[in-house]
């Protein structure tokens, strides 16, 4: 059934519905679409728009609808042009005439506004439980290998003595952010476009408040050329996850350098890694790859959205419709992310001793040696300059700062005594570095319960 007869004498073109339905991706939009309605004629109904018994069994055949969708008795209509036309043809042929009336005083395109709303809202909360779950995950591993020392790194050389539990956090405060962030586009999003009907309202008395009320919306939307016009949240949610996917591909990233033979600092458990076809000694981080790989599709995601709004003139355009694929796409992918990634950080072996192996070379605490000499009086830049001669000469003669002797630190200054060698131990080095943010075991410990207790919180 088409919703435009009247004005037309013939059916549209097989191909051409083909190419304007978007019931193939709009329709996982059913359970919105119903819950919108049901708040529509209810409203209509306590307003007087519509006979209130009329309007009570639209509501009660609607949420047979529901029931006969999610039992299977019925099934979506892959010819409907969308799922709006199809759930009004399908009440329509339920209870006739009152089905026809469920549309009064709104549009398609403020119904849609309100469903992909309505679903984005939810998508938002399970989003940010899988990032919860997550977080988790990482401070109790945090908590587990505060103590692990590990070299920290930039531009991929060693650089200064972090903890494993360190760099877990680091990716905790982003994941933090994220759920921020998804949180922020949630509450931009909370609010009722219904009644701004296909442009400009309506002279039918809605009270839109009791619709925004009866969908728990926290406001309704002040114009009503903007409340269809808008797809900021799709972009601003799109946006979200794209962050979110940089940081899950970031980490990826590491997690693959980590399991190569080159560093060895974590192994993969066998469920979440695979084998190679041909070369029998294989074990690869497939599902890291992956979710970096994935990132880029997300990132057209985002584009997509912008791209399609940025020349729209007020207000719907049937572009639009291409909003659904995009911000769908990006949410699915995301959430299958998640689902694969937190349970091989979860079940993932990190390797301490490798760690620690690796820490010991790459002079790491080049700095901590160079501020030992500054606790004896020297300047920063001097003491810096006596280290990194000191380095060149390990260098050339394949020694390290703690195997070096006494006599050869007193050769380039005699201000080193004993205390140098318990200077620059890695541990001493990791447990020193107390100021707020850095890496000493007690501060990994509490930021990870400060973290824990916010999710306990909920927040
Ligand atoms: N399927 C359409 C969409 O997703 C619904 C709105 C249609 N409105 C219209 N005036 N054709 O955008």
């Amino acid at each position: 059934m088409k919703l435009w007869t009247g004005r037309f004498s013939k059916e549209i073109d097989q191909k051409t519905n083909d190419f304007n339905s978007s019931i193939s991706f709009d329709s996982r939009m059913a359970q919105e679409d119903i819950e919108g309605s049901i708040a529509h004629a209810t409203m209509l109904g306590q307003c007087g728009i519509l006979d209130p018994a009329e309007a009570e069994k639209i509501c009660q055949e609607l949420g047979r609808i529901r029931e006969d969708l999610q039992s299977g008795a019925l099934e979506i209509d892959p010819q409907a042009e969308d799922i709006h036309t199809f759930m009004e043809g399908e009440l329509t042929r339920r209870i006739g005439v009152s089905g026809k009336r469920l549309h009064t005083a709104r549009s398609r395109n403020d119904q849609v506004a309100l469903d992909i709303r309505l679903y984005l809202r939810k998508e938002c909360d399970a989003l940010c439980g899988q990032l919860r779950e997550l977080l988790g995950v990482l401070c109790r591993k945090a908590i587990a290998h505060k103590g692990d020392v590990m070299p920290g790194y930039t531009h991929l050389q060693r650089a200064q003595p972090i903890t494993f539990g360190h760099h877990l956090l680091a990716y905790a405060e982003m994941f933090l952010r994220d759920v921020g962030r998804i949180q922020d586009a949630k509450a931009r999003m909370d609010e009722l476009p219904l009644g701004a009907g296909a442009l400009a309202g309506t002279t039918y008395p809605l009270d839109r408040e009791l619709t925004a009320r009866l969908l728990g919306f926290a406001r309704v939307t002040q114009n009503s050329l903007d409340s269809v016009a808008d797809r900021d949240f799709c972009v601003e949610l799109a946006s979200a996850i794209s962050l979110c996917m940089v940081h899950l591909s970031r980490f990826s990233e590491e997690i693959i350098l980590w399991c190569s033979w080159e560093f060895q600092f974590v192994e993969l458990d066998d469920a979440f890694s695979t084998g190679s076809s041909i070369m029998p000694q294989k074990k690869n981080p497939d599902i890291a790859e992956l979710v970096r790989g994935k990132s880029g599709r997300v990132f057209g995601d985002l584009m997509t959205l912008l791209t399609m709004l940025k020349g729209l003139p007020l207000a719907y355009n049937k572009d639009m419709q291409e909003d659904k694929e995009a911000i769908f796409d990006a949410v699915d992918t995301l959430k299958m992310c998640l689902t694969a990634f937190i349970p091989m950080v979860d079940t993932l072996r990190a390797k301490p001793e490798a760690m620690r192996r690796a820490a010991a070379k790459g002079f790491i605490n080049a700095t901590d040696c160079a501020d030992y000499l500054v606790g004896k009086g020297l300047a920063f830049r001097d003491a810096y300059k006596i280290i990194g001669s000191l380095v060149a000469k390990c260098i050339a003669e394949e020694k390290t700062l703690e195997t070096l002797s006494l006599d050869e630190y007193r050769a380039v200054c005699d201000a080193f005594d004993e205390g140098v060698y318990d200077a620059i131990s890695l541990e001493r080095c990791v447990k020193g570095r107390k100021v707020l943010g850095a890496p000493a075991p007690e501060n990994v410990q509490a930021q990870a319960e400060r973290i824990l207790a916010r999710l306990e919180k909920g927040e």
